[in-house]
């Protein structure tokens, strides 16, 4: 193995030896913002070979990391950390001054929630490139990891003094919470958009790694301008929402027509140039990245003359899909004044404790606001939901949610849903409906659950919805 520095590699200009020869890169490599991708970015970078710090301004974040303890849940993350950090390759601090003046990379990964306009809000972005500008090192590269709208490295490069001294590059990310560490290790693809050859190579002597493990594997090694790779993040999650307000339409048609949506989800899926992901129908979809990644392209696609129509119908779509289980509960329940209802879930989907726009935390939200008395269960997301909801009572299982419950609503696709024991919940429930608002119950469950005086409404199905 032959090892080489990063300035020695650029000032070689020869992309090609880099790749070809095999040469591992060891980089010094900094990550702004320990959030679900700032820290798994850490620590993946750390994993394959890299010196990392990682840095936040929350004192209490970082505080937690030296202790082992992570911010949120992510399968395998914390162990993988405690032996990046055992083996001296990572590091956390809260001080620019500690973290940029030896990187080579830095990586942006701060938060860009949605304004009231649905715009990204990009502050955090210009307070970090702002902090890099006043500490980091000539010909340190600057990378947009952070979801960010089309043509934000043009700002980002005046907030960094121009292309004088740093350099700016796009490297959006496409990990899923819950399997965050293998996305991030055994991606199908990496986007890499760049202006400048000393960019491009500095990316590609990070990712060579990850670029050599995935040889033989699906994988795809992007390389394009930056303009592009920031489009092309937005793009891909517009189109996933796209797909689940498309099966969302389809639901409704189902449930007027007699249909059966979960069916004609089979059918489509089994062709090979739609493919079977996201054509799940439910009560929407929610999170940190899809509903202010629909809303951050509308508006770009608005403020550039382009028309926002679809995707705005996509999101119209996915308020009435929870909307429209909200309005069946209320009906069956007929007022939601001194009614019970278990919710199980409250993540925004599963493997994951965050309940960032998560349609489960919405739909308690709107039963509390009517009057219901709701009890929730989620095996990792019951402390995140009630800081959002105080109201919401926790339950330490399913079966003690729906105990004494008017009605149980299946609001996250957890697998232990789709395990229900309807004996057991017969049991405890008072009220015998339960409103799978995300089609969990295989079909012979709810037969079952059928004859033993349930009623089961599913969405979009052939159900008692009716
Ligand atoms: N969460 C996901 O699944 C996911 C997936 C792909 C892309 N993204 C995108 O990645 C970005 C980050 O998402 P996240 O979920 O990790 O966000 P997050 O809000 O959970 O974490 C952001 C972190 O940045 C820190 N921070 C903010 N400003 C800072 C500054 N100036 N200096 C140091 N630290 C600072 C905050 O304290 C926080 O810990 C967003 O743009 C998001 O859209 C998220």
């Amino acid at each position: 193995m032959h090892c080489q520095s990063l300035p020695e590699l650029i000032s070689e200009h020869d992309s090609t030896r880099a790749a070809s020869a095999g040469w591992t890169l060891l980089m010094r490599i900094a990550v702004v913002g320990m959030g679900h991708v700032g820290l798994v970015t850490a620590v993946a970078l750390s994993a394959i070979g890299h010196n990392v710090i990682g840095l936040d301004s929350d004192e209490d974040r970082i505080i937690g990391l030296f202790n082992a303890q992570l911010p949120f849940y992510e399968p395998g993350l914390k162990e993988e950390m405690a032996r990046q950090t055992f083996a001296g390759r990572l590091w956390f601090c809260t001080s620019p001054a500690d973290a940029y003046p030896a990187a080579e990379v830095v990586f942006i990964c701060v938060g860009t929630p949605p304004d009231e306009n649905g715009a990204a809000n990009l502050i955090a972005v210009e307070r970090a490139a702002l902090s890099i500008y006043e500490h980091a090192s000539d010909g340190c590269v600057v990378v947009e990891k952070s979801t960010v709208p089309c043509g934000t490295h043009q700002r980002l490069s005046r907030a960094l003094g121009g292309y004088s001294r740093i350099y700016v590059a796009s490297n959006p990310e496409f990990l899923r919470e819950g399997t965050a560490l293998m996305d991030t290790l055994e991606p199908s693809r990496i986007v890499v958009g760049t202006n400048s050859e000393s960019a491009r190579l500095a990316l590609r002597g990070v990712y060579q790694p990850i670029i050599d493990s995935m040889e033989g594997e699906p994988f795809a090694y992007i390389e394009t301008d930056i303009a592009t790779a920031e489009l092309a993040k937005n793009a891909s999650n517009a189109m996933l929402a796209t797909k689940i307000s498309f099966m969302n339409l389809m639901a409704r048609i189902c449930e007027a027509g007699g249909a059966d949506v979960t069916k004609v989800a089979e059918v489509m899926g089994a062709d090979p140039r739609i493919g079977p992901a996201f054509l799940d129908a439910g009560i929407g979809f929610g999170g940190f990245c899809f509903p202010k990644d629909v809303a951050a392209l509308a508006y770009t696609a608005q403020s550039l003359g382009c028309d926002p129509d679809l995707l705005n119908e996509v999101l119209a779509i996915n308020q009435d899909a929870l909307l429209t289980v909200f309005e069946r509960i209320k009906t069956e329940l007929w007022h939601l004044q001194g009614k019970q209802v278990g919710v199980l879930g409250l993540a925004f989907k599963p493997d994951t404790d965050d309940t960032r726009f998560s349609p489960a935390v919405e739909l308690c939200r709107l039963l509390i606001e009517g009057g219901a008395t709701v009890v929730g269960w989620d095996p990792q997301a019951g402390k995140s939901a009630q800081t959002e909801l105080p109201d919401l009572i926790l339950a330490g299982d399913p079966y003690i949610a729906a105990e004494g419950s008017d009605l149980l609503v299946i609001a996250t696709e957890w697998p232990e849903t789709a395990d229900l024991d309807i004996d057991r919940l017969a049991g405890v429930i008072k009220g015998r409906t339960i409103v799978d608002g995300r089609n969990m119950l295989p079909d012979w469950k709810v037969s079952y659950a059928e004859t033993q005086g349930f009623k089961v409404f599913g969405v979009g199905r052939l159900c008692e919805w009716n």
